[in-house]
């Protein structure tokens, strides 16, 4: 089914997104970089930016920067002054994509905190930083229970939490499995289910990255 699936992402790009986008070159010189080829896909990137868009965000967090590809999608619904914090915690994918946002035209509006994600919003809780508006989860799977908890005390009444990564090729539906991953995105799942703050659902996605999901969440 991957072929299928390719083609299929192949076929919505070249309908919907444009071939000579700058963001084009951010996955090139990722690659080049040698870090890892695990964005969100380009469909994925927009669906993003069409979500933080159509909600007028004006401050926006990201957890687990990479290459900059998902934020420059997030930093392109942010009106001129608008705020996109993003983190991440290996100074050469920050390098990567500090240059990135350069190159996309959008660094005035992206502050890349390179650390820990939850000593970030540890911080970011301490300063009154906050609400977001929009926050996208996308950083190590095994503190998505935690980061979940800080994003709900960094929100206001509509933000919107988009989590990637919560199917794994269905693994998330394995209740025997023992990888920590799987385990943490669960345990996350759970207490969407339980935490009267939020109302949350998730939804399968095939496509260039395989088959995988996201979890929507509003805060209530
Ligand atoms: N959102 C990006 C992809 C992120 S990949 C995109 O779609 O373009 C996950 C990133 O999270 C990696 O760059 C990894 O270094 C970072 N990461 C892993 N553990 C982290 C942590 N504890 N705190 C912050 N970032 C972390
Ligand atoms: C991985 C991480 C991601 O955020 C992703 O979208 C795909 C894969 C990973 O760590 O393998
Ligand atoms: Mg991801």
């Amino acid at each position: 089914m991957q072929d299928l699936w390719d083609s299929v992402d192949r076929y919505i790009e070249h309908a919907l997104l444009r071939a000579d986008d700058p963001l084009s070159s951010v996955q090139q010189e990722s690659a080049a970089a040698g870090l890892p080829q695990i964005s969100v896909s380009p469909s994925q990137g927009k669906l993003l930016f069409v979500l933080a868009k159509a909600m007028r965000a004006r401050r926006i967090l990201e957890l687990g920067t990479l290459a900059g590809y998902s934020g420059t999608w997030l930093a392109r619904a942010l009106p001129a002054d608008g705020r996109l914090v993003t983190v991440e915690i290996d100074p050469k994918h920050a390098d990567v994509a500090r240059r990135s946002f350069g190159r996309t035209g959008v660094s005035h509006l992206v502050d890349v905190r390179v650390q820990p994600a939850l000593e970030a919003l540890r911080q970011l809780v301490g300063e009154g930083a906050g609400p977001f508006d929009f926050i996208f989860i996308d950083a190590d799977k095994v503190n998505y229970p935690q980061y979940l908890e800080w994003a709900i005390r960094l929100s206001r009444a509509g933000t919107l939490i988009v989590i990637d990564n919560v199917v794994r090729s269905g693994e998330v539906a394995d209740s025997s499995s023992t990888d920590p991953a799987v385990l943490a995105v669960r345990q996350m799942m759970s207490l969407l289910e339980r935490d009267a703050r939020v109302t949350a659902t998730a939804i399968q996605t095939v496509g260039v990255k395989g088959y995988d999901g996201f979890a929507a969440v509003v805060v209530n």
